[in-house]
């Protein structure tokens, strides 16, 4: 690349800053962040501090950035979920290029408006659906379209989310209420349903769900459960959502043990002992989960049906105890199973023998979502350095994704009818 794309972060949270911003730390050949707007002043801190950001170029919101004229090449756009398409559009208006952060919106309208702008500026509208982006699916969808299996018939899969992860994010954290963000199947499953999508190679026609919050709510309290986990929870010893547990001393997500990233970063910015203490003594993520304002599932399941008669479904659950994908593929000539965690694939033709792929050992330089994170940012930089287009990821491609996570929403709530996608 002979010089490198620039970016302008709107929002810079823990995608902006940790995920995508990082990227410029190991490829500043190909990334530089010039911009950005946050309305926590402590972020735009970091981003001065990390980035090399000069204070000028720091803005206190979306719109005080989008005032100004077009600071770079791209602006990514990673605020909260109902914020995306209006900071978009403008952008677009603009000339950026916009690497967007998923979901697009809740509203569908939202999304169609999007993808109209999207065409009529010509820019590159690419939507970070991370997961196209690691080699485990990216190798998985390469076998299926060399025919390894041949016609593809079923797809299962498995989104275990992690009672941990739950608590957090959906429990207590900032997905917790569909009407402040979005449902979770498209919240946290478009993710899902566009690799289902990608990897079936053909559209969806019909949806049908079913799913519930059952647990995470008032009635299912344990006698003696506090509001607040460090206020004296006669429970808190059995109890494996205790956020103390959660936040300090579980060695996979404490404090002690991960260290200041995700989730702890999302507690206090640069956080240490004493400031995840005074964030679960007073902020939301010191709640019980019994007692929260949450109103999302804590499981889901989405029949499908792809053009070409390929069924699949898809389950997502709160509860597991760790935080991966699973998946199985039948095909006419074989069978590929895939664990996300492991990194593996098994491929089984039938009558030959089986074949492993262990993605460890060819593509371990990445991190983040299965080395989704920086697969994206790599594709993306060269994308636009090449002048745009619509990528792996772009919009139109997207919507489709928000298409059947909108409709396996709708069919929750009506107890399960199948919703044709043609008239959705
Ligand atoms: N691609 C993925 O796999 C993935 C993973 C997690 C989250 N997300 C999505 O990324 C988005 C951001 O999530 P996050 O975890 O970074 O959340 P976050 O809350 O950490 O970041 C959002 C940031 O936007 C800032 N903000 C709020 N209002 C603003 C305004 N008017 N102007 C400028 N900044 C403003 C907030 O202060 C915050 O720093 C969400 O839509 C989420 O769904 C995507």
């Amino acid at each position: 690349m002979s010089k490198p794309v620039t970016f302008a972060i709107c929002g810079c949270g823990a995608r902006g800053l940790e995920a995508y911003a990082p990227y410029q730390l190991t490829h500043p050949e190909e990334m530089k962040v010039v911009a950005g707007a946050d309305v926590r002043p402590e972020r735009l801190e970091l981003l001065q501090k990390r980035f090399g950001v000069p204070a000028g170029m720091c803005f206190p919101s979306d719109e005080a950035l989008l005032a100004q004229p077009k600071l770079a090449d791209v602006m990514i756009v990673s605020t909260q979920d109902r914020q995306h398409v209006s900071a978009a559009l403008k952008a677009l208006d603009k000339g950026y290029h916009i690497l967007l952060e998923k979901p697009i919106s809740p509203d569908l309208g939202q999304c169609r408006a999007l993808q109209e702008k999207a065409r009529e500026t010509g820019r590159a509208v690419v939507v970070c659906h991370v997961l196209r982006y690691t080699k485990f699916y990216a190798v998985l969808e390469d076998l299926l379209r060399r025919g390894e299996i041949g016609k593809i018939e079923t797809i299962d899969a498995i989104e275990h989310v992690a009672y941990w992860h739950q608590a957090h994010s959906f429990v207590r954290g900032n997905w917790r209420n569909s009407s402040e963000t979005s449902p979770m199947i498209l919240q946290k499953s478009c993710h899902d349903m566009d690799i289902l999508r990608w990897l079936a190679g053909a559209p969806c026609l019909k949806v049908q769900s079913f799913g519930s919050l059952d647990y995470f709510k008032a009635e299912n309290a344990p006698q003696g459960a506090a509001p607040r986990c460090l206020d004296g929870c006669a429970c808190k010893d059995a109890c494996p959502y205790d956020a103390e547990k959660i936040y300090v001393t579980d060695p996979r997500t404490g404090i002690r043990g991960r260290g200041k990233g995700w989730p702890c970063a999302v507690l206090a910015s640069e956080p240490d002992e004493d400031k995840i203490y005074a964030a679960l003594r007073t902020g939301p993520y010191g709640r019980c989960v019994f007692h929260c304002d949450n109103n999302v599932v804590d499981h889901q399941t989405v029949n499908l049906e792809f053009e070409g008669n390929i069924h699949a479904t898809f389950t997502m659950t709160a509860f597991t105890q760790d935080c991966r994908r699973t998946i199985k593929v039948t095909g006419t000539l074989g069978e590929i199973e895939g664990d996300m965690a492991k990194n593996a694939l098994t491929l089984r033709r039938f009558g030959r023998p089986e074949e492993t792929f262990d993605l460890n050992e060819e593509g371990g330089q990445f991190s983040g979502h299965g080395g989704g994170d920086f697969g994206l940012m790599a594709s993306f930089c060269r994308l636009i350095a090449r002048g745009g287009g619509a990528g792996l990821t772009g919009v139109d491609a997207s919507v489709e994704s928000h298409v059947m996570a909108l409709a396996a929403e709708a069919s929750r709530l009506d107890g399960g009818r199948t919703i044709a996608l043609a008239g959705f």
